[in-house]
């Protein structure tokens, strides 16, 4: 039996801390792999800094981490589409509340990934560039494609256009890169905002247009750009994206929805250890007070919202027709790209931590990796 070991998290707030781990072998419908890239998320670090308000049923220890690939090493007794040896990414889901098992969390050289989150990646793909695509993937799929969200039509390599305009507020974020890609490969047009530094990167997914969203006017220059366009909606990336993306969607003609990745208020303080003892309470009154307002936003413009949570497709149809159908297609045939690029933080489980730290500081269009040797 191989020898595993994981990245720890013994409590809320504490540090990650590498040590021994079981390998547990994968259940009917898993396949265990062995884990050659990790990638990292800024829910890895908002669960370390406000795991007490976020991801309340945790059983600590456990094992963070969403972003896997790696080498099959064992598959479940259900399985069929993958075999020993397969290289693979995964989204694993070890800190969903329906999981809620360190054995299934992605910090480790062992996870456990349910087989139809997973899938094959081209022999041309190194699996640090993999890494970067399964939890932004799963997050704009669910935004995208889910029919409580904007159900849109579903992506394939060879789709007409739809004659219709989706909003990605956040291009260059790493699940934005993944909206972008999706949302043309499912034949829309997409108008996107980002930094002036990353126009050509967005435009290159496929955007027909961007705006600076830290522009005064981007709201008025977004909404002039879709006059005579039929609005699919909006997913909104970034703490200002709801409020904005709510006023421009009142403002268009079409689908009046916006599915929401982002809570108007930033976890990042929360993860600084000299926080003090009111950051939380003080987080808390600001994230309800801002809700409140972007819901009284949207009902007066006759909009409708809806939070993302990004592995809610593991539960319908969006998981194969991204994991199964899509993906594994797009990628071996060059019309997928594994967006942001990576920026390796470090070699081993020992340096996940330093990663989540650089992650949680702030990156533009880049993916923190950490490779597993
Ligand atoms: N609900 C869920 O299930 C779920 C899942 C995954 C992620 N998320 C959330 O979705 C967001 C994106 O995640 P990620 O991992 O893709 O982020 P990321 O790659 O770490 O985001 C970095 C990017 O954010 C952009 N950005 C910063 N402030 C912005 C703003 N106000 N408006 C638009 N863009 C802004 C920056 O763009 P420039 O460099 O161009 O300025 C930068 O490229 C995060 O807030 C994350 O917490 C939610």
């Amino acid at each position: 039996m191989p020898t595993n070991a994981a990245a720890w998290i013994k409590a809320a707030n504490a540090k990650l801390e590498v040590g021994p781990a079981p390998y547990t072998p994968p259940a009917a419908d898993q396949i265990v792999v062995r884990n050659r890239a990790v990638a990292i998320n800024p829910l890895e670090w908002i669960i370390q800094g406000a795991g007490s308000l976020t991801y309340r049923w945790l059983a600590y220890p456990t094992v963070l981490g969403s972003d896997v690939a790696g080498e099959v090493v064992e598959v479940g007794s259900a399985v069929t589409r993958f075999r020993v040896g397969d290289r693979v990414l995964g989204h694993a889901v070890g800190t969903d509340k329906d999981s809620n098992r360190a054995a299934e969390g992605g910090f480790q050289l062992y996870p456990a990934l349910l087989e139809r989150m997973a899938a094959p990646i081209p022999d041309t793909l190194a699996f640090e560039d993999a890494a970067v695509l399964p939890l932004a993937v799963s997050t704009a799929a669910c935004g995208l494609f889910q029919s409580d969200q904007l159900g849109l039509r579903h992506p394939s390599v060879n789709g007409g256009p739809t004659g219709q305009t989706l909003l990605v507020w956040g291009g260059s974020t790493s699940v934005g890169s993944n909206a972008i890609q999706l949302a043309v490969a499912a034949g829309y047009e997409v108008i996107a905002t980002a930094s002036p530094r990353n126009f050509d990167y967005v435009r290159s997914l496929g955007a027909a247009q961007v705006f600076d969203y830290s522009s005064p006017d981007v709201v008025a220059d977004v909404v002039a750009a879709f006059t005579g366009r039929t609005l699919a909606g909006a997913i909104a990336f970034g703490t200002t994206a709801a409020a904005s993306c709510i006023r421009i969607v009142g403002a268009c003609q079409g689908n009046k929805f916006v599915s929401i990745a982002t809570p108007p208020v930033s976890f990042a303080q929360l993860a600084e250890p000299d926080r003090g003892r009111l950051a939380l309470p003080k987080l808390i009154a600001r994230l309800v007070a801002s809700n409140v307002a972007l819901q009284i936003g949207a009902r007066r413009r006759g909009i409708r919202t809806k939070y993302i949570f990004g592995t809610t497709l593991k539960a319908n149809e969006v998981c194969t027709l991204i994991y199964r159908d899509f993906l594994p297609t797009a990628l071996a045939g060059g019309h997928y790209r594994a967006v942001p690029e990576p920026t390796v933080a470090g070699h081993g489980l020992s340096d996940i931590q330093h990663a989540l730290d650089v992650q949680r500081k702030g990156v533009s269009a880049a993916k923190i990796v950490v490779t597993l040797p």
